[in-house]
C-alpha cells in the first residue's frame, strides 16, 4: 500500500491506473477506521480495480465549540488496517495541502435546502464543509466511483444531489450501516463513551426499531411516535437532538399518502458523544 499526502501525487497515480484501463473507486473518511469504514473499503474493491481510501478530518465541516481537535487521529493503526485489508493508496493530506488559504476565504460547495433539517439545522454549516471537502476529493482523484455509509443518510442524500446538479461524472454507492452485536451503530466517536453510557447507546437504535415497528402496525402519527421516542431516550439520560420521520429520498416530512420510502433519523447526546442513526421504516 502507498500512502500519498500531495494532491498532484494521488493525480498522477490514479492517471497511471486509469491510463491502463483500470477503474477507480474513493472511499472519502476521517479515518480512526471501524469495521464500517472497511465494509466501505471492501465494496469499493468488489466494484473497481483500485481503491484509493482517503483520511482527513476536515475543519471546516466543524463548528466552532465542535471535536475538531478532539477528533480522535489514529494514522498509524489505520494504515495497518487498511494494509491488512488490501488497500492500493492511502490519501491523508494536511489541512494546508487541501486549504491553502483560511477557510472563510475557500470557495464553498452548497446544496440548497436538504441541509437545513436533521443533523444540518444546529450545524448551520456542517454539510457545506462536507460537500466542499468531498467536491474538492472528487476533483483530486477523479475516481469512476465513490463510497458513503448510510450510517450517515443525510450526507449520502445530501452528496448524490451535489453529483446530480454538479452533473460530477461519479457514481455514488451507499452501504448498509454496520452495527455492533446488540445495535449500536459503529462510530469514531463511540469512543468518547464511558462503559456505563455504551451499555446505555444501544437504546437509539432499539427507540428506532421500536418506533418503525409502531408505524408498520399501522399508528401513522408521526408527531407523536417522535415525541415517544425522545420520552423514551431522555428517560433513559440521552439528550436527544432530533427523532424525525422523513422521506428517504429528499428528506421532506411525509405526506398522508407516503407509506413507503420512509426512514426514522434520530442524533441524541449521551455524554460527549453525539450518537446518530437511522432506519427504514
Ligand atoms: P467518517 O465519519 O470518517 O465516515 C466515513 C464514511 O464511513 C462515511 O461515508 C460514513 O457514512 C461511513 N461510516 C461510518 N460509520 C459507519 C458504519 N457504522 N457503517 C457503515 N458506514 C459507516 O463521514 C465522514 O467521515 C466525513 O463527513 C467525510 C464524508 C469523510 C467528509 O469529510
Amino acid at each position: 500500500m502507498e500512502t500519498l499526502d500531495r494532491i498532484f501525487a494521488v493525480r498522477q497515480r490514479v492517471a497511471a491506473w486509469r491510463r491502463g484501463g483500470s477503474t477507480v473507486a474513493l472511499v472519502p473518511t476521517m479515518g480512526n477506521l471501524h469495521e464500517g469504514h472497511l465494509s466501505l473499503v471492501r465494496l469499493a474493491a468488489a466494484r473497481c480495480d483500485h481503491v484509493v481510501v482517503s483520511i482527513f478530518v476536515n475543519p471546516m465541516q466543524f463548528g466552532p465549540n465542535e471535536d475538531f481537535a478532539a477528533y480522535p487521529r489514529t494514522l498509524e493503526a489505520d494504515s495497518r488496517q487498511l494494509e491488512a485489508a488490501g488497500l492500493d493508496l492511502l490519501f491523508a493530506p494536511s489541512v494546508a495541502e487541501m486549504y491553502p488559504r483560511p477557510l472563510d476565504k475557500m470557495t464553498q460547495v452548497t446544496v440548497p435546502e436538504l441541509p437545513a433539517v436533521l443533523c444540518g439545522a444546529n450545524r448551520p454549516a456542517h454539510f457545506t464543509g462536507v460537500t466542499t471537502v468531498v467536491s474538492k476529493l472528487f476533483n483530486m482523484v477523479q475516481s469512476d466511483v465513490a463510497v458513503f455509509g448510510e450510517k450517515d443518510w443525510q450526507q449520502l442524500v445530501i452528496i448524490r444531489r451535489m453529483a446530480a446538479d454538479l452533473d460530477l461524472p461519479v457514481e455514488i454507492i451507499g452501504v448498509a450501516t454496520v452495527r455492533e452485536p446488540d445495535g449500536l451503530a459503529l462510530s469514531s466517536r463511540n469512543g468518547y463513551l464511558s462503559d456505563e453510557q455504551r451499555a446505555i447507546a444501544p437504546t437509539l437504535h432499539a427507540t428506532l426499531q421500536a418506533t418503525a415497528e409502531r408505524w408498520r402496525a399501522g399508528n401513522r402519527d408521526w408527531a407523536r411516535l417522535e415525541a415517544d421516542a425522545k420520552a423514551n431516550l431522555t428517560a433513559c439520560s440521552f439528550r436527544p437532538d432530533y427523532v424525525e420521520i422523513r422521506r428517504a429520498d429528499d428528506l421532506q416530512r411525509p405526506a398522508p399518502e407516503d407509506v413507503a420510502g420512509l426512514r426514522i433519523f434520530a442524533a441524541a447526546w449521551l455524554g460527549r458523544a453525539r450518537l446518530i442513526d437511522n432506519l427504514p421504516i
